[in-house]
C-alpha cells in the first residue's frame, strides 16, 4: 500500500527534485512517512522522516539530493509505528545498502530473530529491515548483488515491490515483485525509472515496462534488463506506449485532486464509451450462459457491484448476487459451482481481497472471471478469462470518483448487449435505454455547471451535523451507501447507508430534531413506498435532503433541502441513476472536507490501494 519511487539517469538533472516529484506522485499510497536515498561517490545520502510529504520536505529539503541514482518511499504503516526510524529506506548493519518495500514480509519475525542472534542490528520495527540484513549476510557467502536477492526473496514470505542501492554497484538500481505492483518507465539511452503506478513517471515518459510477479529488473540510466527470479536467466519484455494524457497526473488549475476528477466524469465517461461493442459482447455470451453469477468488489468497487447487479440482471432475466470480496470464500466455500461466473470489480487491479478471491474461485471450480479495471497489466487482469479496461485515466485522489461512474456505466454498456442478444425487449425499448446510458456525460456536466452554490449552501446548512442516515430503495441503496462512504472518508462523519425500508427496524431509534437524512429518490417503482419512508423520517422531526430528478414534486414537498439531478423521470434514465447521481453526492462530501479544513486528497489512516489483508 505504500508507494516507490526510482530514479537513475546520465543527463544533468537534479536527482532530489525529480524524486521528490516523483513520489508526491504517488503520496495516495499512503503518507504515515516519506524518505529519500540518493548514492554518489562512495556514499549513501539518506533523508526521511514521520509526517505528509510536503511537511517533512519542508524539514529536510527532500529536492536536495547529489548524484545520478535514488530511491524514495512514500509509507502507509503496517509493521511498525509511523515514526523516523520506521520510515523507509532501510539499510544493513554497514550501511551500504538501502532498502524500500511496498508489501509485507510475513516471516520477517522469524528471519529477525535468526539475524540479531548472528550479531546483526536492528533500528526498527519494520519487516522491511530484514531485506537489507539478509542480503548482507547473502553476500558476504560470495554472492553478488543479484544473486544474493534471489537467494533472500527464497526465505522471504510474503509480497513485495522492492527497490534496492548497493554502494558496490553505484550505476543501477535493482528492483523486483511479487503480488505488489512495480512498472518501469524509460527515456532510452538516457534515464530511467521504477514506481508503484504509472502517474509516478508519466510527466516524465510514456514508454513503460509492466513487471510481473517474480520478476527483477536491473535498471541502468536509459536502460533495462530483465530477469526471471526463480530460474535467474534474463528475460524479454515489450515496452508498452502509456495513452494517458500528460496532465492526468496533475492537478492542473483545481484545489484538489478529488475535485479535478468528480468535473472529469464526463470526459471518462465519454472514453469508456468508446469501448469496443467486441468486448461488452464477450462478456454478455459468458453472462448468458452461466448458470450462477456473482459480482465483487471492495469499498467503492463493491458498491458499484451493487448497482451494476440491478442493470445486468434487468436484461439478463437471471438473479446476480453481488458479495464483498473478502467475504466471497467462505460465503461460497461449499456452493460455488462449476458453470458460475465472478464478475470482479477493482479500480486499481490490486486489492489483495478482490484477487485472492478470483484466484481462489478459479483454482476451486475453474470458474470464469471477468474483471473491470482501470489498470493495464495490474494483477487482476492476470488472473482473470476476459478483461474490460476502463477509461478514466489515472485517478489520484483516495477516494474513488469517476472510476465508479466508469464501473457502473461499463456494467451499463454489457447490459445492452445482453439485451440485444437476448431479445426480450424490442429494438426500439433497447434505444431508449441505450440513448439515456449515453446521455450520462451530458447529464453530470450540466448538474455540475448549475448546483456549486447549492451544494455549498447545503453544506453550510449540515454544518453542525457529525451523523446522517443515506438512505434508498431498491437499486439506490448503493448509490446511498457510495454517497455515504465519501462523506465518511473525506469529510471524517458518520454516516449509515441503509436501506429505507429496513430503517425503520432499528436505525429510526437514532432520530431527534433535524437529524439529517439524505434521501436518493430516483422516480423509479420504489418511489411511492419511499415517500412513506421520508414520511416516516419527517414526523420525527428528521432534516429531509433529498436528490431527486429535475420534474420531482412529490419528495420535494417532503424536503428541507432537495438537490435535482438535470435529467428526465423515466424507467430508462432511472436505471443508470447510479450514474448520474453520484456526482452530487460527491460534491456534497468534497465540500464539507473543506468546510471542515480537511484535505479530501489524504483521509486519514487511508491508502488508495490496499494490498493487506
Ligand atoms: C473509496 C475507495 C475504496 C476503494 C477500495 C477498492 O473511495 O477508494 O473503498 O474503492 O479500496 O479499491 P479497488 O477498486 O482499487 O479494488
Amino acid at each position: 500500500m505504500c508507494g516507490i519511487f526510482g530514479v537513475i539517469t546520465n543527463q544533468e538533472i537534479p536527482i532530489g527534485k525529480i524524486a521528490l516529484e516523483g513520489i508526491k506522485r504517488l503520496e495516495y499510497r499512503g503518507y504515515d512517512s516519506v524518505g529519500i536515498v540518493s548514492q554518489h561517490e562512495g556514499k549513501l545520502f539518506i533523508k526521511k522522516d514521520a509526517g505528509k510529504i510536503d511537511e517533512v520536505h519542508k524539514k529536510l529539503k527532500l529536492d536536495d539530493f547529489p548524484g545520478k541514482v535514488a530511491i524514495a518511499h512514500t509509507r502507509w504503516a503496517t509493521h511498525g509505528a509511523p515514526t523516523k526510524v520506521n520510515s523507509h529506506p532501510h539499510t544493513n548493519c554497514t550501511n551500504n545498502i538501502a532498502v524500500v518495500h511496498n508489501g509485507i514480509i510475513e516471516n520477517f519475525m522469524t528471519l529477525k530473530k535468526e539475524l540479531i542472534r548472528n550479531g546483526h542490528k536492528f533500528r526498527s520495527d519494520t519487516d522491511t529491515e530484514v531485506i537489507p540484513h539478509l542480503i548482507e549476510d547473502k553476500m558476504k557467502e560470495g554472492l553478488d548483488l543479484k544473486e544474493s536477492i534471489i537467494e533472500v526473496l527464497k526465505i522471504c514470505k510474503g509480497s513485495y515491490g522492492l527497490a534496492i542501492l548497493h554502494l558496490d554497484l553505484p550505476d543501477a538500481i535493482i528492483v523486483v515483485r511479487k503480488e505488489s505492483p512495480l512498472v518501469i518507465g524509460i527515456e532510452p539511452g538516457k534515464t530511467t525509472y521504477c514506481a508503484s503506478d504509472i502517474p509516478a513517471f508519466l510527466p516524465l515518459t510514456r514508454i513503460c515496462y509492466i513487471l510481473e510477479d517474480c520478476e527483477m529488473a536491473i535498471l541502468r540510466a536509459g536502460e533495462v534488463d530483465f530477469f526471471n527470479i526463480n530460474t535467474s536467466e534474463k528475460i524479454e519484455k515489450k515496452s508498452q506506449q502509456i495513452e494517458w494524457s500528460i496532465d492526468a497526473a496533475e492537478k492542473g488549475g483545481y484545489k484538489h485532486f478529488m475535485l479535478k476528477e468528480i468535473y472529469e466524469q464526463p470526459t471518462a465517461l465519454r472514453q469508456t464509451l468508446k469501448i469496443s461493442e467486441d468486448e461488452m459482447k464477450t462478456f454478455a455470451q459468458i453472462l448468458l450462459s452461466a448458470e450462477n453469477i456473482y459480482i465483487t468488489g471492495a469499498g467503492t468497487s463493491l458498491f458499484a457491484s451493487l448497482a451494476g447487479k440491478f442493470i445486468i440482471s434487468r436484461f439478463l432475466g437471471k438473479f446476480i448476487q453481488a458479495i464483498e470480496c473478502s467475504e466471497l470464500k467462505i460465503q461460497l466455500k461449499d456452493c460455488l459451482k462449476e458453470n458460475s461466473v465472478i464478475i470482479a470489480l477493482s479500480q486499481s487491479g490490486e486489492t489483495i481481497d478482490t484477487i485472492e478471491a478470483i484466484r481462489w474461485a478459479k483454482k476451486t471450480q475453474n470458474v470464469k472471471i471477468l474483471s473491470i479495471t482501470n489498470i493495464v497489466g495490474s494483477s487482476i487482469t492476470r488472473y482473470s478469462d476476459h478483461v474490460i479496461i476502463t477509461r478514466a485515466g489515472p485517478e489520484i485522489g483516495v477516494a474513488a470518483t469517476k472510476t465508479y461512474a466508469c464501473q457502473v456505466l461499463t456494467l451499463g454498456l454489457i447490459s445492452l448487449e445482453i439485451a440485444k442478444l437476448r431479445k426480450q425487449e424490442n429494438e426500439e425499448e433497447i434505444q431508449q435505454y441505450e440513448k439515456a446510458l449515453k446521455s450520462t456525460p451530458q447529464i453530470i456536466e450540466a448538474f455540475l455547471e448549475n448546483n456549486i452554490n447549492l451544494i455549498k449552501n447545503t453544506v453550510k446548512n449540515l454544518e453542525k451535523h457529525s451523523n446522517y442516515f443515506f438512505l434508498a430503495r431498491g437499486i439506490s441503496i448503493g448509490i446511498a451507501k457510495e454517497g455515504g462512504l465519501k462523506l465518511k472518508e473525506v469529510a471524517c462523519r458518520f454516516i449509515e447507508g441503509y436501506s429505507a425500508a429496513s430503517a425503520k427496524h432499528g436505525p429510526i431509534a437514532l432520530v431527534r430534531k433535524n437529524f439529517p437524512i439524505v434521501f436518493i429518490a430516483p422516480p423509479d417503482e420504489t418511489y411511492e413506498r419511499l415517500i412513506g419512508n421520508v414520511m416516516e423520517f419527517k414526523a420525527r422531526g428528521g432534516k429531509i435532503i433529498s436528490f431527486v430528478v429535475e420534474s420531482d414534486k412529490k419528495i420535494t414537498e417532503l424536503s428541507d433541502i432537495t438537490i435535482r439531478i438535470p435529467q428526465p423521470g423515466n424507467k430508462y434514465f432511472n436505471l443508470f441513476s447510479p450514474i448520474t447521481f453520484i456526482p452530487a453526492l460527491q460534491l456534497l462530501a468534497y465540500y464539507t472536507a473543506i468546510f471542515h479544513n480537511l484535505n479530501p486528497d489524504k483521509p486519514m489512516n487511508l491508502s488508495k490501494t490496499v494490498t493487506v489483508h
